[in-house]
């Protein structure tokens, strides 16, 4: 695991920005997995940037999001599918049968979770998947749970997530209460990860997650046994972390 550190949130989409960049133009037609939750926008703002200014094409690219909320269609605007149209692909040249997200409102969730997984697996696999971490170490919406789930399945979501991710909705009352996600299973499968992290509240869950003992208590920590797993930090969410993991120079 490497952990790289920059100054601040807008240094740490800068070099997201740069490993994604890289990316594309090394393999254009690479799969890339994708997050939602407020960390991965502004490196969604530095893709955007940078297609407007000519530098990157991304219409070969095929992308893989983590998950989505069960009830939600699309064109809910606190679905996923919702949050990544307008924060990335209106705004940029993938062509839209290129952009993947589990239906939310499928009927069997089952099924749904093994179209997506398959669909995954036809595309040969996620090259680089961008993950966010919450506070009690979840990973897409693994949740903190006696086991690792390996594919892509239907989970319910804890009450600390639903409490934190109240803030989307009119009340909480309103936040779904389940979700497919890929499973750890699936997000270790990627050639390369990409976790990024801000702000002090993060510093405690990413220093358990990448230096405690591997659980799925705290599903972050799975990461640990990925090959190449980056882990991008600003200074304050990695304070903790780089007093035992000293920061690579990139
Ligand atoms: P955040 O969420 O980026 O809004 O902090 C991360 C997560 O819950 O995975």
């Amino acid at each position: 695991m490497k952990l790289i550190v920059a100054p601040d949130y807008a240094g740490i989409c800068e070099k997201a920005a740069n490993i994604f960049a890289d990316e594309i133009r090394r393999n254009p037609a690479c799969v890339l997995g994708l997050a939602t939750g407020s960390t991965p926008v502004g490196l969604y703002q530095q893709l955007i940037r940078r297609y407007q200014d000519g530098t990157l094409d991304l219409s070969h690219v095929q992308t893989f999001n983590l998950d989505e909320y069960c009830g939600l269609a699309g064109d809910h605007p606190q679905s996923y599918r919702w949050f990544m149209q307008k924060n990335l692909f209106d705004h940029v040249n993938i062509p839209p049968q290129q952009t993947h997200i589990p239906s939310g409102i499928a009927d069997d969730p089952e099924e749904e979770c093994r179209r997506y997984d398959a669909l995954i697996e036809s595309c040969g696999g996620i090259d680089i998947q961008l993950l966010g971490i919450g506070h009690n170490g979840h990973i897409g919406f693994n949740e903190p749970d006696d086991h690792f789930p390996v594919g892509s399945h239907l989970t319910r979501l804890t009450d600390s997530t639903i409490q934190a991710n109240s803030r989307f909705f009119a009340s909480e009352d309103e936040v779904p209460t389940h979700a497919i996600t890929m499973g750890a299973g699936s997000i270790l499968k990627a050639k390369k990860i990409l976790l990024m992290a801000s702000g002090q509240g993060k510093a405690e869950i990413l220093c358990r997650s990448m230096t405690g003992p591997v659980t799925p208590a705290v599903p972050a920590s799975v990461l640990q046994l990925h090959r190449d797993a980056v882990i991008l930090a600003d200074e304050a969410a990695a304070s903790l972390l780089c007093r035992i993991i000293p920061p690579s120079e990139e």
